[in-house]
């Protein structure tokens, strides 16, 4: 290695030091999967890497645990300050102290490469800039030195040259079936209100060309959300000891079906009158043929497929049916019931069997997926049952042997996941819903995730269905 090189590697290695430094004080995970990697014994063993990775889920974060010192040795080039700013840019410092280097030019790299600004052996130089913007810096020779993206807290620099190449090869990608341009969506503030719909379909216009790729936008330490799980080790078990107890003053009779795994059910949870609300809510049009999800395209949109497995109409509770009182009164009770806060749950999703109508054996956390998003597995099921059937349409755990008939307010409670371990699915679960023989099977899910569920979803890092 040529001392051009090393002076290049002691550069970015300085640059990740400050922004280390600058992490450790946040102290968080760098990816997605850290608190998994952790309760599979990860931090124990010696793999120095996951510690690095992962402080917040190894437990080691302390403030300052990693000092900025280390930035100032020979090569000390650049000492980044990031403060937030009141309009959520953040106003950083360039130094450059690299003796040989002449003066070292700055651009910025959206579409194209702009000049910003030249810093002169031991100049600085600060300017007001936003997250996520990139800055390349450029020798005199028009070597390369370094690029850099402007983060909080994030431990990212090496930006490759797919990354690179993404910036400036960003297109809108209008669907034919829309009514509106990028542009107009733009004119309708959808860049902020609807980021991630906007960034996957409008980057150009939106300016968030580097925030398509899925690893870029959606990995949790770049949300801004709670990076911590709703569960530890163990939680799970301690929350149903005294379910009974919590959710006695808003159930007439609250059953244990099972204990190994927890199944519970509440009479009368939901009420009458907020069935009524929430159905007339849902205009008949609303409901469509109950989908699956399909493969994801490049940006990490799933396709939605209509498969034989599941027969029944759904319809999901979005916009003004979320800000219905009783909406808001039966996720408060579920929350205070299950020891979750509401922005774990995803919105609920109202189905309507009709006689024939069933859905086969299945589980509803998906194991391969679920724990590589942000939002991290289902953890929990809290169905509601929203009317009476007559025959048929029994919720049935196939390896419980445990059936459920329906009852108008009744709910029905299971978890996902395992107490000892809420990133593993626990198999025991499965379930399916028998078909209806007479009448009509009314009734609602709400799925409660392990990580904060609306920040990953508004900027379309759930999987989705774009129907
Ligand atoms: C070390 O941790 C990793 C998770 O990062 C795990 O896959 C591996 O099995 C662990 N090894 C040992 C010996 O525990
Ligand atoms: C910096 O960039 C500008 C614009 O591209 C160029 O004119 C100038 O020569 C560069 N200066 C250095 C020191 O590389
Ligand atoms: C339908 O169910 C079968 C068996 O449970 C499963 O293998 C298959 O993947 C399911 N199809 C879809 C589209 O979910
Ligand atoms: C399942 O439960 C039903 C009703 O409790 C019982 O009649 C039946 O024998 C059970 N089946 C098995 C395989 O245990």
């Amino acid at each position: 290695m040529g001392p051009f090189c090393r002076a290049t590697r002691f550069l970015l290695k300085v640059l990740t030091l400050s922004f280390a430094a600058f992490a450790y004080e946040r102290c968080g995970d760098t990816d997605n999967n850290c608190y998994k990697w952790a309760l599979e014994g990860g931090c124990e063993n010696s793999s120095d890497s996951i510690e690095i990775y992962c402080p917040l889920s190894c437990g080691s974060c302390e403030p300052h645990s990693c000092s900025a010192q280390e930035a100032n040795e020979d090569f000390c080039t650049m000492d980044l300050e990031l403060r937030d700013e009141e309009n959520g840019g953040m106003h950083c410092t360039f130094w450059h102290n690299l003796p040989g280097r002449g003066p070292i030019n700055v651009s910025f790299l959206s579409e194209v490469e702009t000049h910003v600004g030249v810093i002169k052996l031991q100049g600085a130089f600060s300017m007001h800039t936003y997250e996520d913007h990139v800055f390349r810096f450029r020798d005199a020779g028009g070597e390369i030195l370094a690029t850099l993206r402007m983060v909080k807290s994030r431990i990212v620099l090496n930006l490759d040259d797919d990354f690179i190449a993404s910036l400036t090869n960003c297109v809108d990608r209008p669907q034919e079936h829309w009514d509106k341009t990028c542009d107009i969506w733009a004119k309708e503030e959808q860049c902020v209100r609807n980021p991630g719909f906007m960034t996957v379909f409008c980057a150009k216009t939106c300016h968030t060309c580097h925030l398509r790729e899925e690893d870029l936008r959606c990995a949790r330490r770049y949300l801004p959300m709670s990076q911590k799980p709703v569960l530890q080790r163990g939680d799970m078990d301690q929350m149903f000891q005294d379910i009974k107890d919590r959710a006695q003053k808003y159930s007439s009779n609250v059953q244990i079906l099972s204990r190994s795994p927890w199944i519970v059910a509440f009479e009368g949870i939901i009420l009458e009158e907020e069935i009524a609300e929430l159905l007339a809510a849902q205009g008949q049009e609303n409901f469509r043929r109950s989908k699956d999800q399909g493969d994801p395209d490049s940006f990490g949109l799933m396709k939605a497929i209509v498969s034989s497995n599941r027969t029944s109409q759904s319809a999901w509770c979005q916009d003004t049916c979320k800000e219905l009182p009783s909406y808001i009164a039966v996720t408060d009770r579920i929350a205070k019931i299950i020891q979750v806060p509401t922005d774990h749950f995803e919105s609920m999703q109202f189905l309507k069997y009709n006689v024939g109508d069933y859905y086969v054996k299945h589980h509803d956390m998906n194991e391969e997926k679920d724990n590589d998003r942000a939002c991290g597995p289902r953890i929990y099921t809290f169905f509601l049952y929203l009317s009476d059937v007559e025959e048929g349409g029994e919720t049935y755990f196939n390896q419980l042997n445990i059936s459920v008939k329906p009852r108008k307010g009744l709910g029905l409670l299971w978890p996902s996941v395992l107490s000892e371990n809420p990133t593993v699915r626990d198999d025991r679960t499965m379930h399916e819903a028998k078909a209806v023989l007479r009448g009509l099977k009314v009734a609602a899910n709400v799925w409660v995730h392990l990580f904060s569920y609306e920040i990953p979803n508004l900027w379309a890092c759930t999987g989705g269905l774009y129907r």
